[in-house]
């Protein structure tokens, strides 16, 4: 078995042996006894136990509940134990936390410091979302914010400068989309692990044995965003986070509605594959790539296929895809002005879609051109909502056409009632969310973050 090499805190660590779904934090508790890093959902809800990592691509703050050891293959992991200088000075997020009051029972403070303190190394100032996966039950936030803002723009220390260690091949991870489309042809009942922030709780919440793995993370080929004749191909290995930063200019709804898709935490290890490949029927990207106008890129072996996105969600829990093919890519328009993405969930941060509702429509001389609106939540699949876009297109861009058009949700959608929402809730959010899209495109101030005079 191959070695997982890795720096913590500033010193190598090469382990032998272990499972590849072993978790980060796991390990650090209970085979390193560093148990500063907390245990508190272990599903990358509440950040107790965020952990620093840096690689190549930057400084991060993950989960490490749901971070299997292999992943950390070459880059260096610190714990709020490697936060201290040399001399034993405290780190300022640290030193700000004590200033400000930031910490009661002191559970949850590890996991805010270590979120603090790789926000300072990126230079991070918006700790409304950074701090958002951390979850603290007593102290309140207002003091935990003062001592955000106290760190925030202010120098990292030069003791938490690591050179990433020199180290061989990553185990159970292919070095390119090549090798991997090799391995998968003729492993084809192997689970393909991305970012793990599904797939990790596979392990930790369903104490599933998983058969073969391949982890995604060394296909640098798959994390490239990269400008195509008409639009931007996006690697299946792009991070949630990266694919944010990278739409902010051209597609500012979708980057919108990334900012609500979990956590930092989990953002910084999602994939846009993963989301997409799971097949959940509240994932947030599907339905508005599908707006969009999607592409989906499959490949199996030397054997490459593309399809319209939503043609690959089949029905719940079955997609369009054959054993041993893995999504390579998804293409998507180089612009979508007229795209809007609404998603509805019981808190703003950190939390799954009730209903999420992306619409895309064009609109010339005042008639509706085209319309492309998809939702999530409403079905056992992302879906389009394809004869409420039969009653909008071709009429006037006015209110009656799109109050005409509500009672076209009840054809293409049966939404089920669950914990998150009723039925009769879901299909009336939706119609609310079509209606909402004709003020905002109107020109009215629909944002709920807006206070308005
Ligand atoms: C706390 C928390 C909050 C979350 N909040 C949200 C949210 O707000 N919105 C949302 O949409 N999701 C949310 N999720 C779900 C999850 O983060 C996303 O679905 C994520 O995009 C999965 O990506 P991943 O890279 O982590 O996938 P993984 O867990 O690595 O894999 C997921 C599935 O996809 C398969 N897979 C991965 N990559 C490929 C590929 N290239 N080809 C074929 N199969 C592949 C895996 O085999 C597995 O079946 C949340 C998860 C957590 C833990
Ligand atoms: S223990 Fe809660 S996010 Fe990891
Ligand atoms: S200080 Fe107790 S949970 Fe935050």
């Amino acid at each position: 078995m191959d070695d997982i090499a890795f720096l913590l805190n500033g010193t190598p660590v090469v382990l032998r042996g272990e499972a590849p779904t072993r978790t980060l934090l796991d390990w650090l508790r209970e085979g390193r006894g560093l148990t500063g890093t907390k245990e508190g959902c272990n599903e990358g809800d509440c950040g107790a136990c965020t952990v620093m990592v840096t690689d190549h691509a930057g400084t991060r703050a993950l989960n490490a509940c749901i971070l299997f050891l292999p992943q950390l293959h070459g880059k260096a992991v610190r714990t709020v134990e490697g936060l201290a200088g040399p001399e034993g000075e405290i780190h300022p997020a640290q030193a700000a936390m004590v200033d400000k009051h930031g910490s009661q029972c002191g559970f949850c403070t590890p996991g805010f410091v270590m979120s603090m303190a790789a926000a300072q190394v990126r230079g991070a100032v918006d700790h409304d979302d950074y701090l958002a996966g951390n979850l603290c039950r007593c102290t309140g936030y207002a003091p935990i914010v003062r001592a955000a803002e106290a760190v925030a723009g202010t120098a990292a220390p030069e003791w938490l400068a690591d050179a990433l260690p020199e180290v061989g091949p990553a185990p159970f991870a292919p070095g390119s989309s090549d090798e991997l489309a090799v391995w998968y042809a003729a492993h084809p009942e192997a689970v393909l692990i991305a970012g793990a922030t599904d797939v990790g709780l596979w392990v930790t919440k369903q104490l599933r044995d998983l058969p073969e793995v391949a982890f995604l993370h060394a296909c640098a080929d798959l994390q490239q965003i990269e400008p195509v004749a008409g639009g931007l191909r996006i690697g299946a290995g792009v991070t949630i986070a990266a694919l944010r930063a990278a739409v902010a200019g051209s597609h500012p709804a979708l980057a919108e509605l990334l900012r609500r898709f979990a956590s930092e935490q989990v953002r910084g290890a999602a994939t846009i594959g993963g989301n997409i490949a799971n097949g959940s029927p509240i994932g947030d990207a599907p339905p508005a790539l599908i707006a969009m106008g999607a592409r989906l890129h499959l490949r199996k072996g030397d054997a490459r296929r593309e399809i319209a996105l939503e043609e690959f969600f089949l029905d719940y829990g079955k997609q369009d895809r054959a054993k041993g093919e893995f999504v390579e890519a998804v293409t998507i328009p180089a612009e979508a002005p007229g795209l809007a993405c609404y998603k509805l969930s019981k808190r703003f941060d950190q939390d799954i879609s009730a209903v999420c509702g992306c619409f895309n429509i064009e609109v010339k001389c005042s008639i509706i051109e085209s319309a492309r609106i998809a939702f999530g939540g409403m079905a056992g699949v992302p879906k389009r909502a394809a004869a409420v876009e039969a009653a909008l297109i071709g009429r006037a861009f006015a209110l009656e056409t799109f109050e005409a058009a509500l009672p076209a949700f009840a054809k293409d959608f049966t939404p089920m009632s669950d914990m998150r929402a009723s039925a009769g809730y879901r299909l009336e959010a939706a119609g609310n969310m079509l209606i909402r899209y004709f003020h905002e495109r109107s020109g009215a101030k629909v944002n709920v973050l807006e206070v308005m005079p």
